[in-house]
């Protein structure tokens, strides 16, 4: 969406992996005080987005949407002054139906310009706007009436739509929103990560600078993986230039979680400038080869393991889209080394069981 946001990927943290339907104006300024405190903010994490519970189910007498008040009862504008006064953006969420999908909220579908009013003049900086019980019409209908009231209400607001099922949003969205979805939800395990960064990557050519495909927000830190899967499951995100949502309790971090969420050069090639969606280049049964472009003639690469047993993956210039006599220098973004050998032709890794290797390559000669 031409809408001068979305540039890269957007980064900050969802109330609804975690919290589901138990998220409230604490958990949202605690969290807002801890992306500050632990550097996550600095490092890009910038909206702090409500997801679905937050509003009474009824309307006020003029249609209005009101904050839920045994959960938000300072309101939503005192939270955006809160969290802007860090230095970060708000996010909330609404849908294109008649109810949001817990049923426990109104939907925006009729009431688009009005609520796109509300939030503007809450200071929301962020929108994702999900699809359930909807009338049945397409949502190439009701998604651009909400893009339209976001236009007028005179407030830039990054808009997310969280569509995937009905019309594969990826084929329109870019006219409508900065981001959409590609697939249903992920959960916390290894098979569900992986089907839908799959489904994720059949759509690559669609992404680019203020529209990005998303496969979800993130599981990383929510226990249902293990250390080696939450940074596979972080690499592959960021290469695939996914919005890169934290989607677990920022205030109670272990330290693995926070060194795969804090990592700046995985961080540097999903916010690279070129925007472009990294690709499945090769598979041979459970090893995979991904790869896209950088800027500065760099290519970022994960070789991927998706067997419970040790693999030796070889990812060759060919596949990976760098040319023939290139002599390439190998940076392993995750164990932050530049590797002595210069490679010419391939490159090989050992990689672990349900793991990856990642690296950022750069021509040398
Ligand atoms: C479905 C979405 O895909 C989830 O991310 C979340 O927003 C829930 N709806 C909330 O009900």
């Amino acid at each position: 969406l031409a809408n001068g946001l979305g540039l890269t990927p957007q980064m900050g943290w969802n109330s609804w992996n975690h919290f589901n339907c138990k998220v409230d104006e604490k958990v949202i300024k605690e969290t807002a005080d801890a992306l500050v405190s632990t550097g996550l903010a600095k490092l890009g994490y910038i909206y702090v987005n409500i997801d679905d519970c937050w509003a009474e189910m009824h309307r006020d007498a003029k249609g209005n949407l009101l904050p839920k008040n045994s959960t938000f009862p300072s309101g939503i504008k005192a939270l955006a002054d809160y969290v802007h006064s860090k230095g970060l953006k708000l996010g909330i969420y609404s849908d294109a139906g008649q109810f949001t999908c817990s049923k426990t909220m109104p939907g925006s579908l009729g009431h688009e310009e009005q609520d796109a009013k509300t939030f503007a003049s809450w200071g929301i900086d962020y929108l994702k706007y999900d699809n359930c019980y909807n009338d049945g019409t397409k949502p190439t209908v009701r998604y651009p009436v909400m893009t339209r009231s976001l236009t007028k209400a005179g407030r830039p607001i990054f808009f997310s739509l969280c569509e995937w099922g009905d019309l594969h949003p990826a084929l329109w969205g870019f006219k409508v929103g900065n981001s959409w979805r590609t697939t249903n939800d992920i959960s916390d395990n290894w098979n569900s990560m992986l089907s839908i960064i799959d489904l994720n990557e059949v759509y690559a050519d669609l992404a680019r600078p203020g529209g990005w495909n998303d496969p979800d927000m993130l599981e990383v830190g929510n226990g249902g993986m293990k250390n080696n899967e939450y940074i596979a499951h972080f690499s592959l995100w960021a290469i695939s230039k996914a919005p890169l949502l934290l989607g677990c309790d920022v205030r109670n971090l272990t330290k693995e979680t926070f060194n795969i969420i804090s990592n700046q050069e995985v961080i540097a090639v999903n916010q690279d400038s070129l925007g472009i969606q990294a690709k499945k280049v090769r598979m041979e049964g459970n090893s995979e080869i991904w790869a896209g472009p950088l800027s500065g003639n760099r290519v970022a690469l994960v070789l991927l393991n998706r067997a419970t047993v040790p693999h030796s993956i070889t990812g060759n210039w060919d596949d990976i889209g760098i040319p023939e006599n290139s002599v390439i220098e190998a940076r392993d973004v995750w164990e932050h080394k530049t590797l002595e050998t210069r490679f010419v032709g391939n490159v090989t890794a050992n990689v672990e069981p349900h793991s990856c290797k990642m690296f950022v390559l750069k021509p040398i000669a």
